[in-house]
């Protein structure tokens, strides 16, 4: 896409699909198709994350009280996607597969890393939280200087899960992983989708943070839940908070969109 402002592909870097093999002429298979999604899922995170840091400061000097406030949310709103990304691996991904593999201690590596962004992460969601609740005023620089503290290590994280996931593929010809990724992560995502606030403050980043323009539509399809019920989503729920979803780089089809503040 060619822009005249900074987009959320920047300043910290999309995944590219040739980290797990996948592309359009040749579809990723088993562990890989696993890791292929996983990337998506984490370049949801990233984009949010540029979306943030790239209109942080310009919301402060440009925006209205509201649009500040909005901000906020919205980046709050990141924040706790991202928390329950985590703990969704940690208690219910990463202990099946050290499971399934016979590997007690497989994925603690990538628990380390969790560690390693956890402070500055609390950190800056508290600062927003301080916001607002009015404790504070809102300032654009220190978000920035808050996120400089915990991105690198999350950055760098979230690009080499995908390298410990394409390591499955050693067990290829034990485990149908694509299935039981899908399996684990469509029940999951059924039981929030239960309630309200997942489906009205949540669920939405997973259309507004992906481009499905990204790697030549490679994934167009995404999420996988069928084209109906995706229809019936965007109308019921993910319009809701509108103020809040205006500073994503794509909108609610998921195609990209200029940043209002960049
Ligand atoms: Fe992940």
């Amino acid at each position: 896409m060619d822009l005249p402002k900074p987009w959320v592909d920047g300043p910290f870097g999309l995944i590219p699909a040739s980290t797990s093999g996948d592309s359009t002429g040749k579809r990723a298979v088993g562990a890989r198709a696993c890791s292929s999604e996983m990337t998506v899922v984490h370049n949801t995170i990233i984009r949010g994350a540029n979306a943030i840091y790239l209109q942080a400061v310009n919301v402060e000097k440009l925006g209205t009280p509201k649009d500040q406030s909005d901000f906020v949310y919205f980046a709050l709103r990141w924040a706790e996607r991202l928390h329950e990304h985590h703990n969704t691996e940690e208690t219910m991904l990463f202990p099946a597969i050290n499971e399934i593999t016979k590997m007690p201690t497989l994925m603690d590596g990538n628990l380390e890393e969790h560690l390693a962004f956890q402070t500055g992460l609390e950190d800056f969601t508290g600062y927003l939280e301080s916001v607002h609740e009015q404790i504070t005023v809102y300032d654009g620089t220190k978000t920035r200087a808050l996120m400089n503290n915990f991105m690198p290590a999350l950055h760098g994280h979230l690009w080499n899960e995908i390298d410990t996931l394409n390591a499955l593929e050693k067990w290829d010809e034990m485990v149908d992983w694509p299935v039981w990724f899908r399996d684990r992560v469509s029940a999951r995502v059924s039981g929030l989708m239960k309630e309200s606030r997942f489906r009205t403050e949540l669920f939405p980043l997973a259309f507004i943070l992906h481009d499905k323009t990204w790697e030549n539509g490679l994934w167009s399809a995404f999420p996988p839940i069928p084209w109906g019920i995706t229809i019936v989503l965007r109308w019921l729920f993910v319009r809701k908070k509108d103020d809040w979803w205006r500073f994503a780089g794509c909108d609610y089809d998921s195609m990209p969109k200029e940043l209002p503040f960049a």
